[in-house]
């Protein structure tokens, strides 16, 4: 196995043990607005100090980025950590949320984990070795259109942000679709597109440790990933679109006038 992913799938099965033992008792569970709507825990910065400890234990030379605690050091190889994602989720009780580490050598994602603790699910991939839920080989759906697709999807629920826009492009899609589930935690929603469970996923907002491991977990699964008109992807995007690369084209198609 690639070394960083060992570290990687090492520091998120620590993390999700944390996570998941806190969210079973919940009366040590301290949360903390950071915006409207926006919320961390004492658990999501713990979760992460624990990610952090165990990177640095067989790396202390490598540079982190953080959601709770930012850029920490400088080197070719950087850990984009988001230690719960889906932590509104995590607070409210509801079984769904995930760790999600991705390795830049670089710039270049070059390993990757999400892991859903309740679920004992360890989607990872390696560059250019695929991509694995546990120890089975990972593949995106096969379906050709949006007809007869699920695709998950996030709101738009921070202050600021456009709801407006994004209800533009739900009518486009909608109504050409099965479904659309709001799930809560980006990170799992790329995982469950290359798993073949999603035909795709879009959203407006996310940050860099949001999508950092699902994308490569995606890409290494035969998806595709752009922004939501069809430009290449950057952590810093403004949107994103990850589909099977049939779903892909017709989404971006049917949008194409938004
Ligand atoms: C959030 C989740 C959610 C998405 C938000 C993210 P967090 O991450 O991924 O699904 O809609 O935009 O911020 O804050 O729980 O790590
Ligand atoms: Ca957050
Ligand atoms: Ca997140
Ligand atoms: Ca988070």
């Amino acid at each position: 196995m690639n070394a960083y992913k060992t570290i990687a799938v090492r520091a998120a099965n620590r993390a999700g043990d944390f996570i998941a033992k806190a969210f079973a008792n919940r009366d040590r569970i301290i949360a903390q607005s950071k915006g409207t709507n926006d919320f961390v825990s004492n658990i999501d910065e713990q979760a992460e100090q624990l990610i952090i400890d165990t990177i640095h234990k067989s790396y202390p030379e490598h540079a982190i980025f953080a959601e709770e605690s930012g850029h920490q050091g400088k080197s070719d190889v950087e850990w984009v950590i988001d230690p719960i994602d889906g932590t509104t989720n995590f607070l409210r009780g509801i079984p769904h949320f995930c760790v999600s580490i991705a390795v830049r050598q670089k710039g270049k994602t070059v390993a990757a984990v999400v892991y859903d603790p309740l679920q004992d699910e360890m989607f990872s991939a390696a560059k250019g070795s695929g991509a694995q839920l546990n120890n089975t080989r990972l593949r995106v759906s096969a379906s050709k259109k949006l007809d007869g697709a699920i695709l998950a999807t996030g709101f738009p629920f921070r202050e600021g942000q456009d709801l407006d826009k994004y209800l533009e492009y739900f009518q486009a899609v909608y109504p050409h679709c099965i479904d659309m589930r709001r799930a809560g935690s980006a990170a799992l929603d790329l995982a469950y597109v290359a798993a073949g469970r999603m035909d795709g996923f879009w959203e407006f907002g996310l940050s860099d440790w949001d999508t950092a491991a699902g994308v490569l977990i995606v890409k290494e699964a035969g998806g595709m990933v752009s922004d939501i008109k069809g430009n290449q992807y950057t952590g810093d995007s403004a949107s994103i679109l990850a589909a099977n690369p049939g779903v892909f084209k017709h989404f971006l198609q049917t949008v194409k006038n938004v």
